[in-house]
């Protein structure tokens, strides 16, 4: 699983003095509803690449993308706007935020030696999702050297990630991405047994279906949230009117069948009738649950038959909070579990948007053995499969390789 350093460029052997950078980054961070940033580590973990451009005189572009924006319609919930700010904050200075900034412009004309300007969320831009060879030649030629540091979105092969590192003069990896992959892939190279997996979190189809390859890579695979609600469907539990994913119900239902004992599934569950942070919130055993219950936590029962699990794992990988953990009435199973976690002699292993911003509220970060970024990316790396972010910065670094020898 180790990957080979080596085999890309990176943004240090990269003369950029003069020449124009433009860096994808992972900002894509979790907001409150008045748009607020509630963690900011992707932000500040991406800090050092941009330093380091603009340190070098590298006349700098960065952009990301930020939820799921629909393409072509950039929205003032979409927009950078508030990562700009903060990022501007970090450097002390007041950053130009770019819409539609495919073609250039006189902002491109403009752009020189140490300045940096953000580029509006990327993924809304038509082509983006579907890795567009077109949207990825216009947004090379905004370039001399292309840096991908988004280790966090390596799992999608997106024009921004993917295909654009094709089309750039030169393409390379940031100083995220290289030590996200250094430390993961040491960390996981021959990690200490019991191995214990914690999936959780709201994005249930993206990481049900990497859940059938990792299940046979670990010793106990817990679930949460939404990921929890669809194993519970599968397993013929009411699941009321909870987030859940019912086309995966025959793939969790097939987990299920091979794998049972690995598959712990929530006893009790916390519900409400509403999803709101001031909902009164009861406790259920899980055949109680309602036709109009929303599942908002794991119950005490579940969380007491899970911690035992934490306590006895050699190695422990955690992505995704079990519950709505911002909302105080459904955050006790989140906080539970992070604890036993922080807890733990296991090594642990980090990551994804939520769980970063978990672990932020809980206070545990400095007993956690390696954070990482990288949510779904995490997982897909986990599970061993070539992150085609990853893959294309390879290729290209092999082609630069060839050319020089
Ligand atoms: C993440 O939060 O895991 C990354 O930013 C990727 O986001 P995505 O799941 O929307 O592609």
């Amino acid at each position: 699983m180790i990957v080979a350093m080596s085999e890309f460029l990176r943004l240090s052997d990269v003369d950029v003095a003069g020449r124009r950078v433009f860096i994808r980054a992972d900002l894509n961070v979790p907001q409150n509803d008045a748009g607020a940033i509630t963690d900011d580590t992707r932000i500040r973990a991406s800090m050092p690449a941009i330093r380091d451009a603009l340190a070098r005189g590298g006349a700098v572009m960065v952009t990301s993308h930020l939820g799921r924006p629909v393409e072509g319609r950039l929205t003032e919930a979409d927009s950078l706007a508030p990562v700009a700010a903060r990022i501007g904050e970090l450097l002390g200075r007041e950053l130009m935020l770019i819409r539609d900034w495919v073609n250039g412009g006189t902002w491109h004309a403009e752009l020189g030696s140490g300045d940096l300007v953000v580029l509006e969320n990327c993924r809304a831009n038509p082509g983006e999702k579907a890795d567009s060879i077109h949207l990825a030649q216009q947004m090379a030629n905004l370039c001399d050297v292309y840096c991908n540091d988004a280790f966090a979105t390596a799992h999608r092969a997106e024009a921004t990630t993917h295909a654009m590192a094709l089309y750039a003069p030169i393409a390379c990896a940031g100083p995220l991405m290289a030590a996200e992959l250094d430390a993961l892939g040491k960390a996981l190279a021959s990690p200490a047994q019991p191995l214990v997996a914690i999936v959780g979190g709201a994005k249930v189809s993206t990481k049900l279906a990497l859940l059938r390859a990792l299940v046979e890579k670990v010793d106990a695979l817990i679930v949460g949230g939404g990921i929890a609600n669809t194993f519970l469907l599968a397993a013929g539990h009411p699941i009321g009117r909870s987030l859940a994913e019912p086309d995966l119900v025959p793939q969790a239902r097939t987990i299920l069948e091979g794998f049972r004992d690995k598959v712990p599934l929530p006893v009790d569950v916390v519900v409400a009738k509403a999803f709101a942070a001031d909902a009164p919130a009861t406790i259920k055993v899980i055949d109680d649950v309602a036709d109009d219950d929303l599942i908002l936590d794991i119950g005490p029962q579940t969380v007491a038959k899970l911690v035992p699990l934490i306590e006895r794992a050699g190695t422990i990988v955690w992505n995704g909070p079990v519950g709505v953990f911002e909302f105080d009435a459904f955050a006790a199973g989140t906080q539970a579990l992070a604890e036993a976690i922080a807890a733990s002699p296991a090594f642990s292993i980090a990551g994804g948007g939520d769980t970063l911003a978990a672990i932020a509220r809980f206070g545990i970060a400095d007993r956690i053995g390696y954070i990482s970024t990288g949510g779904g990316a995490f997982l897909e790396f986990l599970e061993g499969r070539k992150l085609p972010a990853v893959a294309v910065l390879e290729a290209r670094g092999r082609e630069a390789r060839d050319r020089a020898s």
